[in-house]
């Protein structure tokens, strides 16, 4: 099995970054194969809205975004990971989500399966928010979900904790380091 995780932050080694590695931690101890891609090294545009993707299932821009649509094609289980800015995911979050546009016209124009094969994929997102505000992560939340949905990618769960700011305040929270390890194993295990 190959878990994929997908670092959203502009921030390197922010806390983010901290409980994905943990997190790929824990599911390379159960003996899984690991690859992380972090967003902001990546280069792609935003969607072009062409269409082109609507006649082929591809996107007709080619830049890192392919190496993703491989990656996620390869991977059993992904794991999401981003920050709340302005009550959302990231900008480069949101980007690669809209990039795959085309995987959308697989599933629902074309009639193809998205990621090109039926096994059973899961999904999991970790989420960090400076404040503490009511249902801070729902925007976030729904816009994953929906991603996950249109891939066929079972949602699996999240983890997420509020009033996390400053670079590696993570590190402070009493277990959250602990608890994305665990949920890695706990993946990594069905
Ligand atoms: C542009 C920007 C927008 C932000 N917007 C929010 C927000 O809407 N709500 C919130 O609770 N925190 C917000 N934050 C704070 C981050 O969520 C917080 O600093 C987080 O710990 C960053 O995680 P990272 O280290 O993984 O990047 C924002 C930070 C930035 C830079």
């Amino acid at each position: 099995m190959r878990v994929l995780g997908i670092a959203g932050s502009p921030r390197r080694s922010g806390n983010t970054d901290l409980l994905l590695e943990e997190f790929m931690r824990g599911a390379a101890d159960k003996g899984l194969e690991t690859k992380t891609i972090a967003l902001r090294t990546l280069k792609f545009e935003t969607c072009r809205h062409c269409d082109a993707c609507l006649k082929t299932g591809q996107c007709v821009v080619k830049d890192d975004m392919q190496d993703v649509y491989r990656e996620l094609e390869q991977s059993d289980l992904i794991v999401v990971a981003s920050p709340v800015q302005f009550v959302g995911p990231t900008a480069h979050l949101k980007a690669m989500i809209d990039r795959c546009q085309c995987l959308w016209a697989r599933k629902y124009v074309l009639k193809v399966l998205p990621l090109g094969d039926e096994r059973e994929r899961k999904g999991f997102f970790i989420s960090v928010g400076g404040t503490k505000l009511k249902d801070m992560f729902e925007p976030s939340l729904a816009i994953v979900k929906t991603w996950f949905h249109i891939l066929n990618i079972e949602y699996a769960g999240e983890l997420l904790f509020k009033g996390i700011d400053e670079k590696g305040a993570i590190k402070k929270h009493p277990d959250a380091l602990k608890q994305a390890y665990e949920a890695g194993q706990k993946l990594a295990e069905g």
